[in-house]
């Protein structure tokens, strides 16, 4: 009986560690996040009957550790050093010239990694297991971050192969996605924002409660494989491949050059195509691939003679700052942006920089007139960074007492970061809440941008998100810039908005402190909007994460009359209201099985596929002969390939939803 139970978690183990591999390494899943919860939930339930089998490389132990008290420091097995620096080509011949002199005119060849811009940890394994997860501290001597490394899907807590003592290091990293929505959360509770993913990688592997370092979704990525401190494999291109097999994410984008014109070729490459990756990087680590030439070059006192960092030119630029005006916010805060004088920031004309807020005015000491840094990283917002010089007539920038839009009171409360009008009429709230409610990421009404919005308020059409639903043709075909074609498209456009689901419509109310995230988990925890509407402050506080301050933003939101009527207005019009059931017995899709690829026009892929699934369909990672239909939308890959090969029905957004809808 116990063998049996034994034998069935370790099953279960093996099973999901397979799709983890699958899904947080490879990138390619096999089954639906629903199918890997399942097995999750059994092998949860299998070990909480059965305490005495839970090990520590258990899937289910990567949150377990409570808050420490502080972090305790470990040696490194070998000094952690840092690369030194190539900032041009000239500094890179000057550096490929030294290594073949070094080598005594001997064939090298070099390998070359994209550099990404996190920080680096050691993870230790000793029988195949992971014992001890290092930061680089000051080289020689980090924190202990076992905990919080434990919580990162990439790093595997067992190696894939044998059961050999290593250490490897690698980049801990947060991708740009998970970067701007931790910040629009922060945003949206009034916490500081984190300037870049790199700090914000940092400052979520170094906290004391690992809960917080597994919310944040961390990628770890190897780059060196050592025992004892040293490299033991003789190519460091093999190494790589090795940390592969081993089960670990090594960046993909590699390559070995035979000379330093194809190593070039890749940084020029990488100068253009590093935009379009979902991570940041600064730029191209170059490595001499023979670990025995490695060692004939050695070492200086900080850093190797066998590697370099090529670095791209930073998209940095200074100009003076020629005036600071605040921005009112949908939530009625007062956001300082600093007017610039147009400066090229990496190819972009930039001429304004967000500040934040007073608090980190003050931190940068920056006044009106003065000479500063700005910075343009990724599809971020362009910001200041510091102050390269005082301007002469310097002065400094005083925040309004008076919204500059509506006249209306500005009030700091105490403890916020932010400076609020308090009129919640003020037209330039409406406006940014109805860009809000507009964007991508919410009800995602293409063509309803910023001049439309204006126009829209200011000549009294829109008054309430609600009168979006009410607008006529020939509304918007008087408007400047607005033929016939596109207003047709706009109104279907927001027709469609209707059918978004609960998330997105909750999180488009613009409730203080409730982002994607939270409004997800909530309308997860609820199920329907009056639910969350109905519950009282302690309730709310049952959902995963929701704290005293935002249980009492929600309940306050929906206690105003003005909101209630907004409530009440959106349901007239038909909007999701109740979350999409997980699974519907004798839905219009019932045994239907459905495959994903390429992104949709509007759907995520856990929306898709909660759709299907609530009608009755099932959603599963890969295309085979018992795939019904294949549902794909822009960059397709092979599993597009796969349903043409197997002659399976490929479908689109619309089509599907012309199915789930009976049709
Ligand atoms: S090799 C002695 N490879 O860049 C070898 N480093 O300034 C040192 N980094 O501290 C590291 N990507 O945090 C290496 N593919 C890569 C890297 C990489 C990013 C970081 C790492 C290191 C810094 C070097």
């Amino acid at each position: 009986m116990s063998k049996d139970i034994a034998r069935e978690i370790e099953r279960l183990r093996e099973q999901i560690r397979r799709h983890e591999y699958l899904y947080y390494v490879l990138d390619q899943p096999e089954i639906s996040d629903y199918e890997f919860d399942e097995l999750m939930r059994r092998l949860r339930k299998l070990e909480a009957e059965h305490p005495e089998y839970v090990t520590p490389d258990s899937p289910t132990q990567r949150v377990g550790g409570k808050p420490r008290e502080g972090f305790v420091k470990v040696a490194h097995s070998s000094p952690m050093l840092s690369l030194d620096n190539a900032l041009n080509e000239g500094e890179l011949r000057d550096f490929d010239r030294r290594v073949r002199e070094l080598l005594g005119g001997k064939p090298y060849r070099y390998v070359a990694e994209l550099k990404l811009d996190g920080l680096s940890m050691a993870a230790r394994y000793e029988n195949g297991l992971l014992v001890r997860a290092i930061t680089r501290g000051d080289g020689l001597e980090g924190e202990d971050v076992t905990e919080n490394a434990r919580t990162i899907r990439s790093v595997p807590l067992r190696l894939r192969d044998g059961l050999p003592d290593i250490e490897v290091r690698g980049e801990v990293i947060m991708n740009r996605r998970a970067f701007e929505r931790l910040n629009e959360e922060r945003r949206a509770q009034g916490l500081p924002l984190y300037a870049n993913p790199r700090n914000s990688a940092a400052g979520s592997l170094r906290v004391l409660d690992p809960s917080i370092t597994a919310a944040r979704q961390l990628d770890y990525y190897a780059y060196l494989l050592l025992r004892g401190g040293e490299p033991f494999i003789p190519s460091h291109w093999d190494s790589l491949a090795e940390l592969e097999r081993l089960g670990f994410k090594v960046n993909p984008n590699r390559r070995l050059c035979r000379n330093f014109e194809e190593l070039l070729e890749f940084i020029g490459e990488w100068e253009t195509r590093r935009e379009s990756l979902p991570y940041e990087i600064d730029g191209i680590v170059v490595k001499v691939d023979s670990i025995e030439q490695q060692r004939r070059l050695g070492w200086t006192a900080k850093a190797p003679r066998w590697a370099i960092a090529f670095k791209y030119a930073p998209r940095q630029a200074e100009t003076v700052v020629e005036n600071i005006e605040v921005q009112v916010g949908r939530t009625g805060a007062l956001t300082p942006v600093a007017h610039l004088r147009p400066v090229n920031v990496g190819g972009v004309t930039v001429s304004r920089a967000t500040l934040h807020n007073e608090d980190e005015i003050e931190r940068l000491g920056v006044q009106i007139g003065d000479v500063v840094a700005v910075e343009r990283s990724g599809e971020v917002i362009p910001k200041v960074v510091r102050v390269v010089r005082p301007g002469e007539n310097r002065r400094p920038f005083v925040m309004p007492k008076q919204c500059p839009v509506c006249g209306g009171e500005v009030v700091r409360e105490p403890g916020e970061v932010a400076s609020r009008c308090l009129n919640t009429n003020c037209p330039a709230r409406l406006k940014e809440s109805i860009r809000h409610f507009a964007s991508r990421a919410v009800m995602d009404i293409d063509g309803l941008g910023e001049a439309l919005i204006d126009q829209l308020v200011d000549r009294g059409l829109v008054k309430s998100i609600a009168d979006l639903y009410r607008l006529k043709l020939d509304q918007l075909v008087g408007l400047e810039r607005m033929a016939e074609k596109s207003a047709s498209k706009l109104l279907a456009n927001i027709e469609a908005s209707r059918s978004r689901p609960l998330p997105r419509l909750l999180n488009g109310l613009g409730i203080p402190f409730v982002g994607e995230r939270t409004a997800t988990i909530l309308a997860e925890t609820f199920g329907s909007l009056d639910a969350i509407a109905q519950a009282d402050i302690e309730t709310l506080q049952k959902a995963e994460g929701v704290g005293p301050k935002v249980a009492h933003s929600v309940y306050t939101f929906f206690r105003q009359p003005r909101n209630r009527e907004l409530i009440e207005r959106l349901r007239a019009e038909g909007l999701q209201f109740e979350l999409a059931a997980r699974k519907r017995a004798g839905g219009p899709l019932e045994g239907k099985t459905f495959v994903l690829t390429g992104t949709l026009p509007t759907l995520t892929r856990e929306e898709a596929t909660r759709l299907i699934e609530a009608a009755g369909g099932k959603v599963t990672g890969s295309v085979s002969r018992k795939t019904d239909y294949v549902v794909a939308g822009e960059e397709a890959g092979s599993k597009l390939a796969k349903a043409r090969e197997l002659g399976i029905p490929v479908i689109g957004e619309r089509e599907l939803r012309e199915m789930m809808a009976g049709g």
